[in-house]
């Protein structure tokens, strides 16, 4: 079976390509460079070249901020391009597992939020990978769609990282206390799209996978510093007191119940996958 990975230069694909020798598939790892997707009319032409069997496509436009300024790279990259590769997949009849976001929700939620909970994004990124769902869905309801949230790894960049690297300069530093999620490691991520391809059960549909937590980018950020060994002392600040071009949902938890039933997935702790990723980041260094 080929396996062509898009985004393979990012967290998750970089995540993908570290297990991908774990296992006999025909991996083809492709960047922005080899694959742009924002070339729409080529889309069609370069997975004809390719010819996959199945695409886990972690390529997106990930920077929250930077869409709220440019809607359209966000669209076309986020939504569009989904639309072509699941028509693609439709009419090749070729496997396909796109991640989304936990952006596409308003934040509103006082409860973990399920699969078929409403979806009302409240910024350009969250908008884009909605419609992108929704085009998936729609071109080839045989997908599988996995959502996430706080996505960090030892690859690309992520508040993990950004943490690490601020503490090492900075005696003090603010962090959000109010909004309320779940980080998850691309590393359980990719295990986790790994076993659902080797299973053999595939189930099209919507999942939510993230590690095993509640917490604030605040409780994150104490767990990174006991857990790397700072001494910076952090203060707790309200999402009104940080200055950002995008808004944030408030609450974002989102509930596993559906892809731990469907797929016998087995939740994480976060705390055992963070300090797996720090103990990495550390011997980097
Ligand atoms: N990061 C998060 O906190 C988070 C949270 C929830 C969901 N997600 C979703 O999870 C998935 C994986 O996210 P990630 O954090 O691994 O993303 P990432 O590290 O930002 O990587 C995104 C990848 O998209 C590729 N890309 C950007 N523009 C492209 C273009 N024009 N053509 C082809 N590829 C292009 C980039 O390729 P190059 O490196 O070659 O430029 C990059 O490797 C995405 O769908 C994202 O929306 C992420």
């Amino acid at each position: 079976m080929k396996i062509l990975v898009t985004g393979g230069n990012g967290q998750l694909g970089s995540e993908i390509n570290k297990i991908s020798p774990k296992y006999n598939y025909n991996w083809v790892f492709t960047g922005h460079d080899n694959f742009d997707l924002s070339d729409l009319k080529n889309i069609n032409v370069s997975l004809d070249i390719i010819n996959p069997n199945l695409i886990i496509n972690c390529a997106a436009f990930t920077s929250v901020n930077n869409a709220e300024d440019d809607f359209e790279l966000a669209n076309i990259l986020n939504h569009k391009s989904v639309k072509s590769i699941a028509k693609w997949c439709n009419y090749n009849n070729c496997r396909l597992i796109h991640i989304s976001s936990d952006y596409i929700y308003d934040g509103n939620s006082k409860t973990s939020i399920n699969e078929d909970a409403p979806t009302n994004p409240i910024n350009n990124y969250g908008k884009t990978k909605l419609l992108g769902d929704i085009a998936c869905s729609a071109m080839n309801p045989d997908s599988i769609i996995i959502r996430t949230s706080w996505l960090y790894s030892s690859f690309g960049n992520n508040f993990v990282k950004k943490m690490i690297n601020l503490m090492q300069q900075k005696k003090q530093l603010n962090v959000i206390n109010d909004q309320i999620g779940s980080p998850t490691y691309a590393a359980d991520l990719a295990q986790v799209i790994l076993d659902i391809i080797n299973i053999n059960h595939w189930k099209p549909g919507i999942y939510n996978y993230t590690n095993k937590a509640k917490i604030s980018w605040y409780d994150l950020a104490n767990d990174i510093k006991v857990i790397y060994g700072f001494n910076t002392i952090i203060t707790a600040i309200t999402t009104k007191e940080y200055s950002s071009i995008a808004k944030r949902p408030k609450y974002s938890l989102l509930d596993k119940t559906k892809i731990k039933n469907t797929f016998n997935v087995i939740l994480i702790p976060y705390k055992d996958s963070l300090k797996k990723c720090i103990k990495i980041l550390k011997n980097e260094t």
